[in-house]
């Protein structure tokens, strides 16, 4: 993506797919972005896997041409490695690059990746520099407010210092590394990072619905926000977020919708997934797609103990004519 372009999206107050391990892959970022995702972040991609050629970390760098804007995220604690990592990422053709210095998981923050960056906030300045002058694209950086349990935490400072080095924009999930993902996201950080700088900055943790992007971004005054947790529970929340940006009432998605959708979306997992992993795969999206769907609470836990394609396809199909039927039969009343 061209700086101009970049610098175009952000001015939109856009709002961005976060990314999500095992979650923003290919076919989800496609779904949210045709319900109005203005942008989508790959899954992280760890540096050392990639520079071994490891196939899953090349999967996950492989954009679709209909897949943009995206931008591919990436993780590790080495600098020289990160910044092999983003030159390869850079081929593969994405919007931007994102270093990941916010996961929070202790396998990875304390070997010094992710949040471990938060620790020590010169080599974190100092990394993003280098990758930043090892590419042409814009670099971004998603972050936490801090390692916790500082008195002032130190996200604000980073936001210039990061800034000073060239790095474009900077999304802050508004917890502490050691909150994980406990207590709730204090966004006034974010407004506070915002205020300091002049590049874009993106409020992230706890947005789950239209109107909470709208809040977000009063009370902060943020370039954009992020949604991953909303966005599994209910991916039309993009559509809301569009509609209520037009000054329309959003349309909440019809039972028979929420099942056309979740349908789709199992055959694509199914599509380019082994044998046997696609059906499994779909789970975690299922209490969002059978969410308000009447007989989906059933439905759901039933699936949760199928592994069987064809038996997932009937249940749905079934229920699908349930609540056509019973949609047309409220129509005929209200009629
Ligand atoms: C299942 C899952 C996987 C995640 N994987 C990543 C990841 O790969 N990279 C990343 O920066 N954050 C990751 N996150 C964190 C989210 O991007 C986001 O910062 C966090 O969930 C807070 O936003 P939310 O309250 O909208 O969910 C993940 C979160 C979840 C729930």
């Amino acid at each position: 993506m061209s700086s101009d372009a970049f610098t175009a999206l952000f001015a939109a107050k856009p709002v961005l797919l976060a990314p999500m391990e095992d979650v923003s892959d290919a076919i989800f970022r496609r779904i949210c972005r045709q319900l109005g995702a203005d942008a989508c972040f790959t899954e992280f991609v760890n540096v050392d896997s990639l520079l071994l050629g490891c196939s899953r970390s090349e999967r996950k760098l492989r954009l679709e041409e209909d897949d943009q804007p995206t931008a591919i995220q990436i993780y590790g604690a080495n600098p020289a490695r990160l910044v092999e990592a983003a030159r390869i990422a850079e081929a593969a053709g994405p919007a931007f690059i994102d270093i990941n210095c916010g996961c929070w998981v202790p396998r990875i923050a304390r070997r010094g990746a992710g949040a471990g960056w938060l620790r020590d906030p010169d080599a974190m300045v100092a990394m993003a520099e280098q990758v930043v002058r090892a590419v042409s694209l814009p670099v971004t950086v998603k972050t936490r407010i801090g390692w916790g349990p500082e008195d002032q935490m130190p996200i604000v400072e980073l936001a210039s210092r990061l800034e000073q080095v060239g790095v474009r924009a900077l999304t802050v999930h508004c917890r502490t590394a050691k909150m994980g993902y406990t207590g709730t996201a204090d966004w006034r950080w974010a407004g506070l990072a915002q205020a300091a700088v002049r590049m874009p900055v993106v409020v992230n943790g706890d947005i789950r619905t239209a109107e909470d992007v709208q809040r977000a971004l009063a009370e902060t005054g943020c370039a954009g926000t992020m949604l991953g947790r909303g966005a599994i529970e209910h991916p039309w929340v993009f559509r809301e977020v569009k509609a209520l940006r037009e000054g329309r009432s959003p349309t909440p998605p019809t039972p028979a919708e929420r099942l056309r959708l979740l349908r789709e979306h199992l055959l694509a997992n199914v599509a380019v997934r082994k044998p046997g992993w696609g059906v499994p795969y779909t789970r975690r999206y299922l209490a969002g797609y059978l969410r308000d769907v009447e007989g989906g609470a059933a439905l759901r836990a039933h699936l949760n103990t199928s592994g069987d394609l064809d038996d997932w396809l009937e249940r749905i199909t079934t229920l699908e004519a349930r609540v056509v039927d019973s949609a047309r039969g409220g129509a005929h009343l209200a009629g």
